[in-house]
């Protein structure tokens, strides 16, 4: 699987160069909703940080069967990733957005979502098969950008696409950062990943490669929320571990982050931080991400494990399957 990772500049170019087929104008919305799940709806989690950063239209991502009423309405732009193309949340939250709006892109491999996208004449992009979902986040993000700029949407500036593709050249240095990373957080039971909001889906996308690829748990804790709960819960804790804390490009944020570093190393935990490379956001990201990925890869080798099966989500997708009906029926549309 570190292959795959070690590929992602140049599947970030590829992703740049796929066909949008039936664009259509989004020009007239207010909002993008972006749905999916996992390794899918992580790409969204990101762009809309970066979009909320640099974009003039707001960007929110809904992870389930149902979407609110409330958010999806005729003036909302929705996109649908999912890498399978199968995701049953996906399927029907797509599903109730075409019912809404008439601005519904998606972005699949395969699948049902391909078949809906083909049959309504819908704006969408297929990327290249035979990826697991979580390595093709650079596919699914820029594939995903490149659709809504089709669409009249430009959530990124072009020097930013830029510089993100080029931080993920340099695997040396990601791969090194990565042997540190992977050595630091093998030997934690439940490490905690720390961040601030403007990087909450970097520590998500951390957590979420720890779980699926390491085959571990971790617990994000997010600043300055974490201020007004977490931190109390560690004051008379029985027990400490390893926290990752992701760094900030803000100097009042870095002050923050230390404070708290502080705060547990005083009630006994070790503390690492995870160092960035990049100007823009979407750079910034991206580089945390390879690191992320290829530090899980390789605790997934010391602990013995395989990164690339991940057998509850299929037992949970067949439960799933077999509740379809009884959620259909129970959605509103
Ligand atoms: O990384 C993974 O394999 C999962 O988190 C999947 O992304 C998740 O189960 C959703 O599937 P898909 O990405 O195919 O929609």
């Amino acid at each position: 699987m570190e292959e795959l990772y070690l590929n992602w500049y140049n599947f970030a170019n590829e992703a740049l160069r796929y066909e949008v087929e039936n664009p259509r104008s989004f020009g007239k919305a207010h909002r993008i909703v972006v749905v999916g799940m996992g390794g899918s709806a992580i790409a969204g989690d990101m762009i809309a940080i970066i979009a909320n950063s640099t974009g003039s239209i707001p960007v929110f991502v809904w992870k389930d069967f149902y979407t609110p009423k409330t958010l999806i309405d005729d003036s909302t732009a929705v996109l649908a990733i999912s890498y399978s193309g199968n995701t049953r949340e996906t399927i029907l939250s797509l599903e109730q957005a075409l019912r809404r709006t008439d601005m519904v892109g998606v972005v699949a491999s395969n699948g049902k979502l391909l078949e809906i996208a083909k049959e309504k004449r819908l704006p969408y992009i297929q990327v290249r098969r035979g990826l697991v979902p979580r390595a093709a986040l650079p596919i699914l993000l820029y594939a995903s950008l490149a659709l809504l700029e089709a669409c009249d949407v430009k959530l990124v500036e072009k020097s930013d696409v830029n510089e993100g593709i080029e931080v993920l050249r340099d695997v040396e240095t990601a791969k090194s950062d990565s042997i540190y990373i992977a050595s630091y957080l093998q030997r934690a039971r439940l490490p905690l990943i720390v961040a601030t909001t403007r990087y909450n889906a970097l520590a998500t996308r951390v957590k979420n490669e720890l779980n699926e690829n390491a085959k571990m748990p971790a617990k994000v804790e997010i600043a300055p929320e974490l201020f007004h709960n977490d931190i109390v819960g560690w004051e008379a804790a029985v027990v400490s571990d390893r926290a990752l804390i992701i760094e900030s490009d803000i100097e009042y944020e870095r002050a923050l982050l230390s404070f708290y570093a502080e705060y547990l190393q005083e009630r006994g935990f070790e503390v690492t931080e995870l160092k960035l490379r990049g100007r823009s956001l979407l750079a910034r990201y991206l580089y945390g991400s390879l690191v992320a990925g290829l530090a899980s890869v390789r605790i997934a080798k010391m602990r013995g494990v395989d990164p690339m099966t991940t057998h509850s989500i299929s037992k949970y997708k067949n439960l799933v399957t077999a509740l379809e009906d009884r959620v259909r029926s129970s959605i509103e549309y």
